[in-house]
């Protein structure tokens, strides 16, 4: 079962997560970076991870073209979705928002990877909002590996039928 792992962040920790995903299911997964490579031809996968990274509330342009142009397409593959970000309080509506209905439901899995904020990579209007936002001036590392281990074991099983 070929699965495709088609991902949009910015500063990183969705690629660390995309790749590790893709690492864990091995040669069946084809990773593609929806910010540098052209959207990928889907006939060849059954299976489809897509994930994204949420800044002000949504996930990068690229990504949500992504699923606008393949919208139903997606809907005829197996569908799972991760987001990295910061707020767990605020998933539930992060998932809802970005990945409309009728995909929302038919993706099998919805999981929070956690989150990575390096304020060094950022310059000092979006450091202080982003303290606003955090309540905090520290780095933050909350990647969750094992949720993409976890992550990757479900995508990579048999559906249930
Ligand atoms: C400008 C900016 C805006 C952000 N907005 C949000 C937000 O609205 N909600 C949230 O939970 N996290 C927010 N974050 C945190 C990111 O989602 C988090 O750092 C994530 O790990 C970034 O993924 P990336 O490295 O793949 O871009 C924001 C980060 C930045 C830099």
């Amino acid at each position: 079962m070929k699965t495709l792992i088609a991902y949009a962040g910015r500063n990183g920790s969705t690629q660390k997560m995309a790749e590790r995903i893709a690492g864990q299911i091995g040669s069946e997964a084809e990773l593609v970076n929806l910010l540098k490579q052209p959207a990928p031809e889907m006939t060849e996968y059954d299976n489809v991870i897509l994930g994204g990274s949420i800044l002000a509330g949504v996930v990068p342009k690229p990504l949500q073209k992504f699923i606008k142009q393949q919208k139903e397409t997606l809907l005829s593959k197996r569908v799972h979705i991760f987001l990295c970000c910061l707020m767990e309080e605020q998933i539930d509506q992060y998932f809802s928002r970005n990945f409309p209905e009728p995909l929302y439901s038919h993706a099998e899995h919805k999981v929070w990877l956690g989150g990575e904020l390096v304020l060094e990579d950022h310059n000092l209007i979006v450091r202080k909002m982003l303290k606003k936002i955090t309540g905090t001036s520290e780095d933050i590392h909350s990647l969750s590996w094992a949720a993409a281990d976890q992550l990757a074991a479900a995508a990579a099983a048999p559906t249930k039928e």
